[in-house]
This record gives structure tokens, sequence and C-alpha cells, in this order.
């Protein structure tokens, strides 16, 4: 089949999800792709996608699932019958039901899942004093992705329709595990660092930053994924959590070996 158009959909606090997917997508060469970022709030995106477009999910994991914030934003784009890569990011841990609730999701909205994968991205809490797959994705998870991507435009140029195949089998249960409770903190603020530039109300994808008389972070609405922490040009963000801390040295600890990625095609 013909694909006119190739899109890159993706929710991606930190950009590991979006650098993973675009080098897929840039190994489908010959066909125009276009990135569309759901991460802030408040933007409008192109929401329908015909069944000659091939639309590519990355989103990343959270306690074993699609982060809940990209099940929102997602819940809004339609497909028709419009065949679909669904791909998850997680901090180099276990992904679990992720995949699978990504392909479900997809099929719920009237998009065709065709192939699947895992990408590594450095995690969320990883710091200079605990790396959990710093650096990640880095050149060998780029190339690899943007090689899948060729091989999944040979797969739908040898296609007729996309239902003509199905989507392979994916790692994951249904029901799926319980997701992110609230969560127990929002970063610190250091005052004395901080000079008001607004990096992290840029960066905050649920809207919880705001630059009032200081910087303030709503506990209600922060979802701890540590962009406003990992973009902060003076360092002013920090996860001063102790219970939050010990869990972070215990994942930078006990997740030294590399995962790689997995690719279903
Ligand atoms: C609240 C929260 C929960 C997370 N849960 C997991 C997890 O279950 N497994 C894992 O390996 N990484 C987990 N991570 C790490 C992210 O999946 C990982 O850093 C991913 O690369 C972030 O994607 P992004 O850069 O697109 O935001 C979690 C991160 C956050 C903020």
């Amino acid at each position: 089949m013909k694909i006119i158009k190739i899109w890159a959909i993706t929710f991606s606090p930190t950009r590991t999800s979006k650098k993973s997917i675009e080098a897929l997508a840039a190994g489908i060469t010959g066909v125009p792709c276009e990135t569309i970022d759901l991460t802030y709030p408040g933007k409008t995106h192109h929401q329908e996608f015909g069944p000659d477009e091939l639309v590519i999910f990355g989103v990343p994991v959270y306690a074993g699932r699609v982060a809940p914030m990209a099940v929102q934003r997602l819940a809004a784009l339609k497909g028709n019958n419009t065949p679909a890569v669904v791909s998850v990011t997680y901090g180099n841990r276990a992904y679990e039901d992720a995949l699978v609730e990504l392909r479900d999701l997809a099929r719920q909205t009237s998009f065709k899942p065709i192939s699947a994968c895992a990408f590594i991205g450095e995690h969320s809490y990883s710091g200079a004093d605990t790396p959990i797959a710093p650096g990640r994705p880095d050149s060998a998870d780029l190339s690899a992705a943007a090689s899948f991507g060729s091989l999944i435009g040979a797969k739908l140029a040898a296609l007729a329709t996309p239902d003509d195949t199905a989507c392979p089998e994916i790692p994951g249960n249904v029901p799926y595990r319980d997701g992110v409770g609230p969560m127990p903190c929002t970063p610190t603020l250091l005052e004395d660092a901080c000079t008001q530039c607004g990096t992290c109300v840029d960066s905050c994808p649920s809207g919880a930053v705001s630059l009032q008389e200081r910087i303030i972070i709503d506990k209600s609405s922060c979802i701890l994924c540590c962009a406003c922490v990992k973009n902060c040009p003076e360092k002013a963000l920090m996860i001063d959590f102790e219970p939050l801390n010990q869990r972070r040295r215990a994942m930078a600890e006990q997740l030294t070996q590399r995962r790689e990625p997995e690719l279903y095609l």
C-alpha cells in the first residue's frame, strides 16, 4: 500500500520518546513526515488521520503503564483504519503492560496497529548522582530505530491494505497492572539559584508550574515527570523528598544492565 504521509505523534516530557520515534520515522524514506507534539497544554493539532497515512505513537512508561496524561491526550485523536506503529519508551526498568495498553488505545480510536516497539530512555529520575540509563536513547538506539523504520516501510509496501496484517504478539497483560497513584511531592525550588527565566514553566506538560512572585508548583497537577528539573539552566529545581531519593539511589544501583530496544515487526 502507498503511504502518503507519516505522523510521529508523541507525548514526551523529557523528550526521549520523541527522539526514538523521530529516528524510527526517518528510517521510512521517501514519505513526508510531520511530528505532532502533544506534550504541552493548550496547543491545537491535526486530529484525524486517513487510511493512506501512517501514524507512529511514542509515549513514556509510568509504573508499567502508558503515562496517564498521554492517555488523555491521545484520546482526542481519530483514525480511519489508519496503520499505526505503537512505541513505548521506558527507563531501563520494565515496560510491563504499557505496550499492550498503547496498542489497545490505538485500536479504540480506529487506528490499526501493525508493528510495535519498546525503546529505552534516560530515566526521568536519573541525575548526576543517580544515573539510570543516562544518555539513552543513544546513537546505537537511534540507529536501531531507523533500521526498524526501514523494515516497517518495506512491510507496508508489500501490503494491499492494513487489514492484510495483524499486530504481532507483544509482551504485556490485560487487565493491566495498577498505574501511578497520587504523586508524593513536587520538585523543590532553590530560590537563591532561580533567575525566574521561565524555562520550567514552558517545559511543564501539565501546566503545574507558574511564575507569580516566584516559581510556584501546583502539587495537584504536577505529574513528577521532572521535565522542569532536567531543563532548568540554573539547576534550581531538585527532588528533595527522601523516600523518592532512596528509590532513585536503589534504581541507579540495580538498573545498570543495559536493556536493548525490542522491535515487533
Ligand atoms: C512517574 C514515573 C513513572 C515511571 N515508571 C517507569 C517504569 O515503570 N519503568 C521504567 O523503566 N521507567 C519508568 N519511568 C521512566 C520513564 O519511562 C523514562 O524516563 C522515559 O524515558 C521518559 O520518557 P519521556 O522522555 O518521553 O518523558 C517512570 C517515570 C516517571 C516520571
